[in-house]
């Protein structure tokens, strides 16, 4: 059976269910966002217009994303005005906005209405988003972006640490759903692993137990994406300079298929006939 495509207008929601060949009983469908930050980074590198991230948006759909995540920051390192308003205009698939919880971030998501904006934790000094966002002491910061964001019908996502005090303050914030920094787990050592792994697993039981969706994203690769698609409270994965570094070797529909792959794998919900091995190549 193919999977459903979805787009932008008329699309499946964040929280409409699953296709019916996916609803199975632990394993809802695992949505994959894939971040194109980093064919702007490329593009800016000479300062023209190629490689286009809409174009890679529009590609990455077609090879079995989703949904399309962009981080706009504000010192437009690598996506700009223009991307998001591009993006918005020509992508058929739901657009899911990174970026910090400022005023001028807060009028351009107004004003494009995303389908999902991510607040994210940002410092200009940092090479990418370096941890989460604390909720727990950002709560009087964070409350009036998130009853905005809902007014204007972006679900809003907190992207924070796998930890219980995190996802308790995004729930209380009334977060539509957390996306859990999965850094620390990429960057595990052997014996860190199980330690990393087990506080993810908790922090989505506890997500989902709350009645918010639980997403995952940073550092993702074919190597370590495995047990994190396996935690079944964990409905959508964001993945970004993986995906776009490995299309350098394999080309973007293929990167992605193969992420595609071991996501389903790992869930369980592999689809016969699909014929690409997870992992990397041979
Ligand atoms: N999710 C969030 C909130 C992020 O900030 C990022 C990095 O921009 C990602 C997911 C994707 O991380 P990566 O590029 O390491 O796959």
């Amino acid at each position: 059976m193919g999977r459903q495509r979805v787009g932008i207008r008329g699309s499946r929601p964040l929280t409409a269910p699953a296709p019916r060949s996916y609803r199975l009983p632990m394993s809802p469908y695992l949505r994959l966002g894939v971040n194109i930050d980093h064919v702007a980074t490329i593009r800016n590198a000479r300062g023209g217009p190629h490689p286009d991230p809409v174009r890679a948006a529009d590609l990455s759909v077609r090879a079995g994303a989703d949904g399309i995540t962009a981080h706009l920051r504000e010192d437009r390192r690598h996506i700009s005005d223009d991307d998001i308003e591009r993006l918005r205009r020509i992508v058929d698939a739901p657009l899911n906005l990174e970026m910090a919880a400022t005023e001028e971030m807060l009028a351009i998501a107004l004003r494009h209405r995303p389908h999902a904006v991510c607040l994210v934790p940002e410092r200009r000094e940092e090479r990418t988003t370096e941890g989460g966002l604390d909720a727990v002491s950002g709560t009087a910061h964070l409350a009036p972006f998130i009853r905005r964001l809902g007014d204007a019908g972006s679900l809003t996502t907190l992207f924070i640490e796998p930890s219980a005090a995190q996802v308790e303050a995004a729930k209380a914030l009334g977060a539509a759903a957390v996306e859990l920094h999965t850094g620390a787990w990429c960057h595990a050592s052997e014996q860190q692993r199980p330690a990393e792994l087990r506080r993810l697993v908790e922090a989505a039981r506890l997500a989902a137990s709350l009645g918010i969706e639980c997403h995952a994203g940073h550092g993702l690769s074919y190597e370590n994406v495995g047990p994190v698609a396996a935690i079944p409270e964990i409905v959508e994965l964001n993945i970004g300079h993986f995906l776009i570094g490995e299309a350098i070797f394999l080309g973007l529909e293929e990167s992605i298929a193969r992420m595609r792959t071991a996501m389903d794998l790992a869930r369980g919900t592999m689809l016969a006939g699909r014929a690409v091995p997870p992992g990397p190549p041979a």
